[in-house]
Order: C-alpha cells, then structure tokens, then sequence
C-alpha cells in the first residue's frame, strides 16, 4: 500500500550533524522525500505529537528534549513506509536496536531521563495522518 508517514530528525540527531546521514539511509532504501522543514517545536506541537504519553514519568524530559533545539519534520512516502521505517529506526531503546537500523548503528544510551533515539517514526496510518497534519497542515 502506498503511504506516507512522519519522521522527526529529533534535536540530538541535528546537533550531531546526522541528518543527512538519516535522510540519505531513507532515500537510498527507495523511499521519497515530500516534504521537509527544520525548526525548534513548539509547546504546543509537541503537546500535541505527544499527547498520549502525557502523564508519563519521562514525559517532562522528553519535552524539554524535544523542543531544546531545532528539529527536522520529514514526510516520507512510499510503499509501507509506515513499518518500513520503524524497521529502518530499530528499537526505541538504542542499546537493543539492532546493528544496520539508525538507532542501532548511531545511537547510544545515556543515563537521561528520556531516551534520545535520534528518529520518531509514526506507528500506524492512524497516527501518520495526525502527526503529518501537525507538522504540515499544508499536508493534511
Ligand atoms: P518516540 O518514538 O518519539 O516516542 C516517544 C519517545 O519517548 C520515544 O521515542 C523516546 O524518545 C522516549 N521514550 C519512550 N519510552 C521511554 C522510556 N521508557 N523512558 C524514557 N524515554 C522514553
């Protein structure tokens, strides 16, 4: 099925200079680049993006994360980019993500509060469909 999902080139990723590094892993795979935007997220954006971890206890940090710094908000399409890129990304937690996916291969834990795993990736059509109209109304 084709499908879009969102990919957020979360803050530790553009500090480390690994964007391109991310972008060319999604388009070397076959995936299309639709649209693109490097910014520092808002409160709001990220209340939104991440409204069903509210509560949580890393909830705080992954905020204050997420919005230290300018992100890049990424709209990949192609056919089963949805789980294509999560298997891209490996697992959240750096340590366990498999060598040859980004988190794997580029990411290591720290002892922070939140995880910082360089990438988010929507989880369902669901959740792309929310996300991209989050980060690119213009998408929606
Ligand atoms: P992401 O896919 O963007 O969705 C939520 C984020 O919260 C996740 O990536 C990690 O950065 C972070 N996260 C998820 N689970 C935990 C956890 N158990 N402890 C700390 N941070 C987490």
């Amino acid at each position: 099925t084709a499908q879009r999902t969102l990919v957020l080139l979360k803050p530790d990723a553009v500090q480390r200079g690994l964007r391109g590094e991310i972008l060319r892993r999604i388009e070397a795979k076959g995936y299309g680049i639709l649209a693109l935007t490097q910014r520092t997220a808002t409160a709001e954006e990220l209340a939104a993006h991440y409204a069903e971890h509210e509560g949580k206890p890393f909830y705080p940090g992954l905020v204050e994360y997420m919005g230290s710094a300018p992100l890049v908000a990424v709209v990949a399409e192609g056919v089963n980019v949805i789980p294509g890129f999560r298997s891209l990304a490996g697992a959240t937690n750096p340590t366990e993500a498999a060598p040859g996916t980004i988190r794997g291969d580029l990411a290591c834990e720290d002892d922070l509060p939140v995880i910082q795993n360089l990438v988010h990736g929507s989880d369902s059509e669901e959740s792309a469909a929310r996300e991209i109209a989050i980060w690119f109304p213009e998408h929606a």
